[in-house]
């Protein structure tokens, strides 16, 4: 049996315009096609308030659209303390985002905070910063992001959807 209550997810980056985003969009995809939408909740912010009310980078929505997402639906906001109220899951693409994070993080929260890319099997703990750098680096992204969403996905379906088929 799947739980009735949405278990629900926010990604977070510098900007929410690159990485969380990506991260947002490629992890709705796999929730959607794995039919768990009804029970998984998504969204995304940035710890900086630059892109407010912006879609993703330009450079985003491309190499997203390469790979078969489209990120055009998607807008800037600023993650705030009661986003530690909306979400179980606040996952960090980067150890700064997380530094704030955790400053912002009330001590009622029960949920995890933590970064993300723990959760794939790739030899990293970081998502790198593209914004300043060139296509390959949003290609880098989308590489991480799709490892770890996975893995993410696959612990959700474990830990906490307590899916009757891995029980
Ligand atoms: P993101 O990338 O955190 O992955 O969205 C960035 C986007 C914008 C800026 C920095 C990082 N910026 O400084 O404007």
């Amino acid at each position: 049996m799947l739980q009735d209550k949405k278990t629900s997810v926010l990604f977070v980056c510098l900007g929410n315009i690159c990485r969380s985003p990506t991260a947002h969009g490629v992890f709705e995809q796999m929730v959607i096609e794995q039919g768990l939408n009804q029970h998984i909740r998504i969204d995304s912010a940035g710890t900086g308030d630059w892109h407010l009310g912006k879609q993703p980078d330009s450079r985003t929505i491309k190499a997203g659209q390469q790979r078969g997402y489209d990120l055009r639906h998607l807008r800037a906001r600023q993650v705030t303390a009661v986003d530690f109220d909306r979400f179980d899951y606040i996952l960090a693409m980067d150890g700064q985002n997380l530094s704030n994070l955790q400053l912002l993080q009330p001590g009622h929260f029960t949920g995890t905070l933590s970064l993300f890319l723990p959760y794939g099997q790739g030899a990293f703990d970081e998502v790198p910063d593209p914004y300043s750098g060139g296509a390959e680096g949003f290609e880098q992204v989308l590489d991480m992001v799709e490892q770890a969403a996975q893995g993410l996905l696959q612990h959700l379906r474990e830990d906490v959807l307590n899916d009757a088929s891995s029980s």
